[in-house]
This record gives structure tokens, sequence and C-alpha cells, in this order.
């Protein structure tokens, strides 16, 4: 049996597997975000351990599993979040977390110590308020008291992996999430480390995502009801994992996942950096692999804000009825046609990162006119943000990047006519991934390649993989939606000095 542990920004999923990837039960514990600050996202990370612990516990439950046959554990988790220990492993602030904006100050500091150009050939982006190492100078800059404290810099499933081996360790997907990694020798950049001033010593050892990291310990297997000695293995950032589980370990394939945000990951053969820094150039979850990773910011949450401030006729409906909300929404955008009658929408409501690393700007309803209708918002809605996976995917291409086969994941995936539009604006054909379980299911191949199950991340793949419905582009619609998009592309051009 193999365990996968997703540490997700709203809760930690933990799968059970067999060894051959048939999947036996699985568990959401969530868990609450402090905003202590316009801008800013903190968690506590007992929380976390917390929710690994009942995780555990039900997985275990559910399906009758017998622990002693658990061989191998998989972490995963949402990146770039900042956790600091002290020499005894006690937790010394909250958990500054990805989606933190509080760090603009640092990342032009860095700019000006190391170079813009320098930080994005060694960590495949320029310095990004998300990423750790502005979160690392802010502590530094701002708790100096608790900064001196600090022995150890851990991610959040990282901290996870202590809890349960007493290791202090990463994966080098998650790592080249830090801006602290030379990405293409995936080792720590002394450089960048010498001129940032961090002492090489807090930072976690580094291990391959399929390599063990540790073995579960007799402290953690009293707690966790797991045996001591089942491995622990490298693990890997949820979206490096996403894409393990999603079939994606090869040059050529690549997938969108639509959630609240939306990321396009794709697989490279060699380290590709954007020389303008619109995606990040990462490591991947299979040794000698690379990626190139795009981020939207707002994508499901977009639609989710629409339900919300728009959306109530279709709520009560969709109560009343049994059904979920968005199958109603997709019904109505399904009758509008494409172009959403020349209604066009940005979807930054949360600012941007791909491919406008902007965290000032905002979202846009243009053209909106008196004939409009809540459907046809629905569908500008659901338009902008196909328009901005193509406006990613785009990036990819030019930086001679082929991307033939695109998995669909995510909330976002079980929508046809949401998947139709990416098909088509796309102009490649689409699948979903049947045996796809999300990050955690990724976690739990990697957990069997460290065992031994199997030979390689891409062999574990190619075993365990359920290719679901393909769907296919259609050239007249793409021809059709082609000048409302380069509407789209115009309107940043246009607007995006006006938003600061
Ligand atoms: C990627 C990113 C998010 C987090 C959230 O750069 O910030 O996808 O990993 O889970």
């Amino acid at each position: 049996l193999l365990l996968g542990i997703d540490v997700g920004t709203s809760g930690t999923k933990t799968v059970l597997c067999a060894g051959d990837g048939t999947l036996l039960s699985s568990k959401t514990v969530d868990y609450p975000l402090s905003q202590p600050q316009n801008g800013w996202a903190e968690q506590d990370p007992e929380d976390w351990w917390q929710a690994v612990l009942e995780g555990i516990r039900c997985v275990l439950k559910k399906s009758g599993g017998d622990p002693r046959r658990i061989a191998a554990v998989g972490l995963t988790g949402q990146m770039h979040g900042l956790i600091m220990l002290d020499r005894d492993g006690a937790v010394l602030r909250p958990a500054i977390l990805w989606c933190d904006q509080r760090t603009e100050r640092e990342c032009r500091r860095m700019e000006e110590l190391a170079g813009r150009e320098r930080i994005l050939e060694i960590t495949g982006s320029p310095a990004m308020t998300g990423f750790t190492a502005s979160k690392i100078l802010w502590v530094k800059e701002h708790e100096p008291a608790l900064y001196a404290r600090c022995a150890h810099i851990l991610l959040p499933k990282d901290y996870i992996r202590y809890r349960l081996t007493g290791e202090f360790a990463t994966d080098v997907s998650d790592a080249s999430g830090m801006q602290l990694l030379d990405i293409r020798t995936r080792r720590w950049s002394e450089e960048l480390l010498s001129i940032f001033d961090i002492d090489a010593s807090l930072l976690p050892a580094l291990y391959e995502s399929a390599q063990e990291s540790g073995r579960v310990s007799r402290k953690a297997a009293d707690e966790t009801g797991l045996v001591p000695g089942a491995i622990v293995a490298g693990g890997a950032a949820d979206n490096a994992a996403a894409a393990v589980s999603a079939g994606v370990v090869k040059e050529g394939k690549a997938f969108t996942t639509i959630g609240s945000s939306a990321v396009i990951y794709a697989i490279s053969d060699h380290v590709r950096v954007d020389p303008k820094g619109r995606v990040h150039g990462l490591c991947a979850a299979a040794p000698g692999k690379w990626s190139v990773m795009s981020c939207t910011q707002a994508a499901g949450l977009s639609l989710k804000w629409l339900r919300d401030t728009c959306c109530a006729p279709e709520t009560e409906q969709a109560q009343r009825e049994g059904v979920d909300v968005y199958t109603l929404m997709d019904r109505l955008a399904e009758k509008i046609p494409i172009g959403a009658g020349k209604l066009i929408y940005l979807p930054y409501l949360m600012g941007e990162r791909s491919p406008h690393p902007d965290p000032h700007c905002r979202g846009v309803f243009f053209g909106l006119s008196a004939m409009h209708t809540r459907a046809h918002l629905i569908r500008a809605v659901m338009e902008g943000v196909a328009f901005s996976q193509l406006s990613c995917l785009d990036v990819l291409r030019e930086l001679e990047l082929p991307v033939g086969e695109m998995t669909v994941c995510g909330g976002g995936a079980k929508s046809l006519l949401w998947r139709g539009m990416l098909t088509d604006l796309y102009g490649c054909p689409t699948d979903i991934s049947l045996s796809d379980q999300g990050a955690a299911w990724g976690a739990a191949l990697l957990a069997a390649v460290s065992a031994g199950l199997y030979q390689s991340v891409e062999q574990a793949v190619a075993a365990t993989a359920r290719p679901g419905h393909c769907l296919l582009p259609d050239r007249a619609r793409h021809a059709r939606y082609l000048p409302y998009y380069q509407l789209y592309l115009k309107l940043y051009d246009q607007l995006g000095g006006s938003f600061k």
C-alpha cells in the first residue's frame, strides 16, 4: 500500500492506494488561512500536521487498510511557503504562504543586489513576491530577533516530512520554487545565497522526487499509526506531482488545470527560461526533466466570484433541484454565441502572474451593453479565462516548447463547455485522465518508485495511466474566437499602465 499526502492551501488531502495505483480511500481535512493584513496570507504548520494525523486515521479506517502494509509515503503540497524552525525544531512564526504579497520591496532589493537577468538565469523566474527567497529576506528585515533564532527553513510539505522522519529535507521540484536553487544543476546556488546573505546551513537537504528521503520514526509511528521504518519519498511540489498524476512526464505533454487559479505545466528535456519572465522555469519530478509553468491567479475564482455576486437565481434553483450551480451556469453560457456579444473579461481579480507579472492589475468587463444578460457575463468570464490560458500557451510556443497533447484537470475540467473552449482555442486535442486523483495520487506514485515498485517515474505513469475522453479542436470555431482573443490581448496592452 502507498500513502499520498497533499498539504494544500484550503486543506490536506490524504489518499491510500494499492501498489498498482488503485485508489482505496481518500480524506480531505480543511483548515483556516489567516490574513492579518491586506495582501498577507499565513497558516499554522501545526494545523497541517493535525490534518495529516486525521487524514491517515480516516483513510486507514475507511479502507480497513493494515498500516503494516504501507511501504512508502509520498508528500506534496502548496509551493513557496516559508516555515522557520529553531534549533529544537519548534515553529518560530506562522508560515508565510505562496499567495502572500507583502514582499514587493524585497523583490526589488533582490534584483538590485543580484540583477534581474542573473536571478532569471539561475532560478528560472524574476524575483517573485510569491516565492520563498523574498519572504526570507522580509523576515530578516522585519523580524531580526526571530531570524537570528532560525535554524531550519522548510517548505509546507517538508514540515510534514520533518514530523514524520525528523529529517530536514526537500525535493528539487519544490526547491526550484524557492528562488535559491540553480535549476540547471539542481543544487542550491552558492552565488545567490552569498549575495542575499542567507546561510546555506538553514536550507534542507535536496533529493530527487522519487528518491528515499527518510523513514518514519518511532515517535511518528506512535502518533500516526504507521509502522516505523516506512519509506518517505522526496515527493514534489503540488504542480509537479499533479503532472505525474495526469501522466505528464515527457516533452510534448502538458496539462492545464483550472482550480481557483489555473496552471499550464509542460515538461521540457532541458532548462527553458523565458527571457521576459512571463512563465516559470522549474525542475520536474523526474530526474533530468524540467518544466515550464504559467500561473493565472483568478481562474475558477473568477467564476466563483460571478456566482456569488450575480447568480443568486441559479444558486437558489440549484438548491431546489439538488444540482450543481455551475451546471446551471454552464447551460446559460452554452446558449450564448462565441464572443459573448463582444463582451470581453480580463480575469485579474487578484492581480496576475502569467503572462503579465503584475500584482496591481485588476479585473475588467469591456464592452458591456444594455443587451447583455447574466448569461453573457458567465460566457465572457469563461472565455476570458480560456483566453488567458491561450496567452500563456502562446508563451510556451514562443519558447519553442511543443505541446502536442494537453490534459485538462481541476474543477474546470468538469465543464465540457469550458474544456471545449480551451480545445478550440489551443487548436490541439485535449483529454482528461481517468486515473487523475490530483497531486496526492501523484505523490503516492512517487512513493511507489522510491519503494522499488517501479523502475522510474515514467514507468510508474505508463503502468497506471488511464486516458479518458478526448476532444478534438474545431477549426471554424477557432477562427471565430480569434478576433475576440486579439481584442483581449490588446486590452491589457492598453490598460496595463492604468491599474497602479
Ligand atoms: C505555483 C503556485 C501555486 C501553489 C498553490 O507557483 O504558487 O500553484 O503551488 O498550490
